[in-house]
């Protein structure tokens, strides 16, 4: 969508997965404080964003969503003035029906403009657009409507249409939303991801600066794969130039390491969750910040499957400069060697590249603390017309290569 957002993926934080209805204005502001004292803001996670069951279960006498005073009582624009403070932006949630799909309380259908100009009134600058109890109501025009009345509103709104991949979006929501799900929810589960990420390749094509395919959110932490996944994962969501958006069971100690003395250049902060569910390979992924630059890379072309043999994959998307980032993933059942040919991936099939490995890191520990501290050491090795690398089960090597 042509609206100046989402020039590239919007990174940031979810209420929904973690917390689901157990929301608050005091979440809120400490998830914001966090993100920031954590440095994780720093690394571009800027949207905290507000999902369902925010609101009271009706409208005012003039129509307008309220929210819910027992939780919010401040209200929404007291929200995001504190949020922009923090130099963050703040999203919320409905839904192209007659209630969001919580049920909790009402949708958008019929009240896009009131709502859109309501959102704009209070500072909003995202939208997650769900599409639960939509009266089968033709779907496009739903959410075309939302998307016209936020453009009206006179505050640029960052659209992101949650209809779970129901009618190829991304054939037609390039002018609708900034991005679309491909597919339904994603479960913290190999299957899920694996199938996920293949159904929303399909569409690469489609995405580009200002509007981007979306998979649903990264489940990197919960428990669910082991920290191969997990790394492959975040891997495949940040080339695939998709949204890096909801972080689940997410603690925020941190993990800001001064390069030369590796000590922490801040305490490490802790809130609103237990340390226990939290690994230090989960923050090694999340905060890898050349993972995420190929996320944020500024040619915004999706990077794709280029080949798979016997569940040993090479997918691959060109960068700025000339780049291209890499990433090799054995999704076979036991440890195996994979090769990528330059040929395949856009560059001569003689050409010399700089070959960065994104996942190489070490621990330190500092001062005897309960936690380790990571820094990513990334190296760079000569590659001649092809790299080869072994790869554990499940596991993937990327690599952003530079020709020389
Ligand atoms: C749907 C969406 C979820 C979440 C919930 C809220 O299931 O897919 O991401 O927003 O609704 O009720």
């Amino acid at each position: 969508l042509d609206n100046g957002l989402g020039r590239t993926p919007p990174m940031g934080w979810n209420s929904w997965n973690h917390f689901q209805c157990s929301i608050n204005e005091k979440l809120i502001r400490e998830t914001a404080n966090s993100m920031v004292s954590t440095g994780l803001s720093s690394l571009g996670y800027k949207y905290i964003n507000i999902d369902d069951c925010w609101g009271e279960s009706n409208r005012d006498s003039q129509g307008n969503l309220v929210p819910k005073v027992s939780t919010f009582p401040s209200g929404i624009k007291s929200l995001a003035d504190y949020v922009h403070g923090k130099g963050l932006k703040l999203g919320i949630y409905s839904d192209a029906g007659t209630q969001t799909c919580s049920k909790t309380m009402p949708g958008s259908l019929g009240h896009e403009e009131q709502d859109a100009n309501t959102f704009a009134s209070w500072g909003v600058d995202y939208l997650k657009y769900d599409n639960c109890n939509n009266q089968n109501a033709n779907l496009k025009g739903r959410y075309k409507n939302m998307s016209r009345a936020l453009l009206k509103s006179g505050r640029s709104i960052f659209f992101s249409l949650c209809e779970w991949g129901q009618e190829d979006p991304a054939t037609w929501a390039g002018s609708v939303g900034n991005s679309w799900r491909t597919t339904g929810d994603i479960e913290d589960s190999w299957d899920s991801m694996t199938s996920r990420a293949d159904l929303n390749d399909i569409w690469a094509s489609y995405a580009g600066p200002g509007g981007w395919n979306d998979p649903d959110m990264l489940e990197v932490g919960n428990g669910g794969m082991t920290i191969e996944e997990y790394r492959s994962h975040f891997s495949i969501w940040a080339l695939a130039k998709v949204p890096i958006l909801q972080l689940q069971n997410f603690c925020f100690f941190f993990l800001n390491i001064d390069k030369k003395s590796m000590k922490p250049v801040q305490a490490p902060l802790l809130i609103g969750c237990d340390v226990r569910f939290m690994s230090n390979e989960t923050l090694a992924i999340l905060s890898n910040s050349e993972v995420i630059a190929v996320n944020q890379d500024e040619l915004g072309v999706q990077g794709k499957k280029v080949k798979s043999n016997s569940n040993l994959e090479v997918w691959a998307g060109p960068l700025s400069g000339g780049k291209v980032a890499v990433v090799l993933w054995n999704r076979g059942s036991s440890q195996a060697s994979i090769t990528v040919d330059f040929a395949d991936i856009g560059l001569n099939s003689s050409s010399v590249v700089g070959a960065r490995d994104l996942w190489k890191v070490a621990y330190i520990m500092y001062n005897n603390f309960l936690f380790f501290f990571l820094s990513h050491q990334h190296s760079t090795t000569s590659a001649k017309g092809k790299l080869t690398a072994t790869t554990a089960s499940h596991a993937s090597k990327m690599y952003v290569l530079t020709p020389k």
